[in-house]
């Protein structure tokens, strides 16, 4: 039986990823709900005016997510040392090593601590962020064409126009100011990005619930406070973890 003085405490995730954590998780919750919602409109009967207002809470909650997801994306360069993508990535030396230890140690039934990731939670990491980022993009881009609204609303009212004059005319779901043709044009332009956003939701939605099993699954087996480690920012071990410099 491990008792509490066999236990020492590390510091792990800094202030700044706790944080971003947190928000991240209520805005992609937020956005998942009412995306699908979006993705069921016709199906629910919901009016025009129903959906850009569904499309512009979508974009207001996706702009305080994608600031949050670019300061995280920052912080990977001046974060501590384990929010740092040398620490996230799974490439290099260090994660080589990593990765000889936890699985020798796996196939012996036994368990390595690690301050930071595992080598197996290094790829979910990458590949979550890199999701969330393309997510991010396209959805910046289909908030312009769809309600135009910024980064690129402006731009693309200007492309719809029929000439610069009715550029303020130019409504969502409206045909007044309009050019059909360059309306056309735009919507097709619009269709990759759509289908992107769509398809990697799914993808997403997929690498969540993995996410979610893998952290509940180390924590039952390694009892290191994984999961209270995301508010409070410290693990406990009892023997010194691996990546402990
Ligand atoms: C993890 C983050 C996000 C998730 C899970 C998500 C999910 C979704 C889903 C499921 C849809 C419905 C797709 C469809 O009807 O085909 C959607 C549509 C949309 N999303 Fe997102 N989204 C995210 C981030 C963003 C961001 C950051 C923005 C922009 C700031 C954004 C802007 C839009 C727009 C404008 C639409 C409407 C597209 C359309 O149906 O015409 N999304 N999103």
């Amino acid at each position: 039986m491990v008792e509490q003085k066999d236990l020492q405490e590390y510091r792990v995730w800094d202030r700044s990823i706790r944080w971003f954590h947190w928000i991240n998780v209520l805005t992609v919750l937020a956005l998942i709900a009412i995306g699908v919602v979006i993705f069921n409109s016709k199906a629910l009967g919901i009016t025009d005016d129903g959906k850009v207002l569904l499309k512009t809470w979508h974009v207001y909650i996706g702009y305080v997510f994608a600031v949050n997801l670019g300061w995280r994306l920052i912080w990977g360069f001046v974060g501590n040392r384990f929010s740092r993508w040398n620490a996230i990535l799974p490439f290099g030396a260090q994660y080589r090593e990593h990765k000889k230890a936890f699985f020798s140690n796996l196939k012996q039934g036994k368990s390595v601590g690690f301050q930071g990731h595992n080598p197996l939670a290094r790829w979910m990491v990458m590949a979550l962020l890199l999701l969330l980022t393309v997510q991010a993009v396209t959805g910046l881009v289909l908030a312009g064409t769809d309600i135009y609204k910024p980064p690129f609303g402006q731009q693309f009212k200007a492309w719809v126009a029929e000439s610069p004059e009715t550029m303020d005319q130019v409504k969502p779901y409206s045909e007044v100011g309009i050019d059909k043709d360059a309306y056309k044009e735009m919507r097709d332009f619009r269709s990759p990005f759509k289908t992107i956003h769509e398809l990697n939701f799914f993808v997403l939605l997929g690498l969540i619930v993995l996410h979610l099993l893998g952290v509940i699954v180390t924590e039952l087996r390694e009892r290191n406070g994984l999961i209270s480690a995301m508010f409070t920012g410290r693990k406990v071990f009892r023997d010194k973890p691996l990546d402990k410099d």
